[in-house]
């Protein structure tokens, strides 16, 4: 029988080629976003390469805490099990703090990480029934150091939930869950459409996902994707002295 994967942020960038490939190795599909339109598209074009997968979708706009709870307990009551949730909704908005634009910094944050807990929630409440489960979540090279300007709050909402993921590897540490936390280096995808020019570094949609899909599938701790550069520049981010660090960034 299939396994079943839940992706949240699943109409566009990395969840959308996450679904893909996927669906390619043989899994059943529970996907989400705020755009069903896309979602569908998504669907028919993975159902009609693969007769056999089953695919589901669901509207959800993880900011509005009741409905992550629902549609997790809805695609449950749909599958009977999931197999791995990954955590990957997100949002790339943000602004030099103290500037005028709190609110673009508390949209980066409530749907970076006061969502992100919200699905961490409805996730554990499904793998604790079970006794089973893979917990991916989906971070950012940019935990791994604080960063300035326009990526602070970026920044530190990804740091928290790679530690939010590690706190939860801790307490089942010798259990049946298991928990992954994925530091991704740039991977063309919507959120990053506009910087793509600059960032010599960037990684197509296809390829980056594919470092992705791979950690994901050995159940890895923790992984810096695509390995190179970013398992590399990881250790000198976060080494770094300041001048230098400054000039990296
Ligand atoms: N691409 C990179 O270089 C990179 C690097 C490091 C980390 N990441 C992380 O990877 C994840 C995916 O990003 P991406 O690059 O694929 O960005 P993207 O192309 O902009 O896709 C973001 C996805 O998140 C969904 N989303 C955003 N806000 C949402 C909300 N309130 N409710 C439900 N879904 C929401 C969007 O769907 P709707 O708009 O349809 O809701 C979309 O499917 C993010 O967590 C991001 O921080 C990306």
């Amino acid at each position: 029988m299939a396994k079943t994967i839940l992706i949240t942020g699943a109409s566009a960038g990395l969840g959308e080629e996450m679904a893909r490939q996927f669906a390619d190795l043989g899994y059943d599909l529970a996907l989400c976003a705020r755009r069903r339109q896309k979602l569908e598209a998504l669907k028919a074009e993975i159902t009609g390469r693969h007769t056999d997968r089953r695919v589901e979708t669901r509207q959800l706009d993880v900011t509005d805490d009741d409905q992550v709870f629902e549609v997790f307990e809805g695609f449950q009551a749909d599958f009977g099990t999931i197999d791995r949730i990954i955590i990957n909704a997100g949002l790339g908005k943000g602004a030099r703090i103290g500037t005028g634009r709190y609110d673009a910094n508390r949209a980066t944050a409530m749907t970076n990480f006061v969502a992100a807990l919200a699905q961490s929630e409805a996730a554990m409440e499904i793998f604790r029934a079970q006794n089973a489960g893979h917990f991916v979540m989906i971070s950012s090279m940019s935990a791994v150091r604080g960063l300035p300007r326009s990526m602070a709050t970026y920044a530190a909402t990804k740091a928290g939930v790679a530690h939010l993921t590690e706190g939860l590897r801790a307490e089942f540490h010798g259990k049946p869950i298991k928990f992954s936390v994925i530091y991704s280096g740039y991977i063309a995808s919507e959120m990053n459409a506009k910087a793509e020019q600059n960032a010599p570094m960037m990684t197509s949609t296809r390829k980056g996902v594919r470092a992705i899909v791979a950690a994901v599938e050995k159940e890895k701790d923790h992984a810096f994707v695509p390995p190179l550069p970013w398992a590399p520049m990881s250790v000198l981010l976060r080494h770094a002295p300041m001048p230098l660090f400054k000039r990296l960034i």
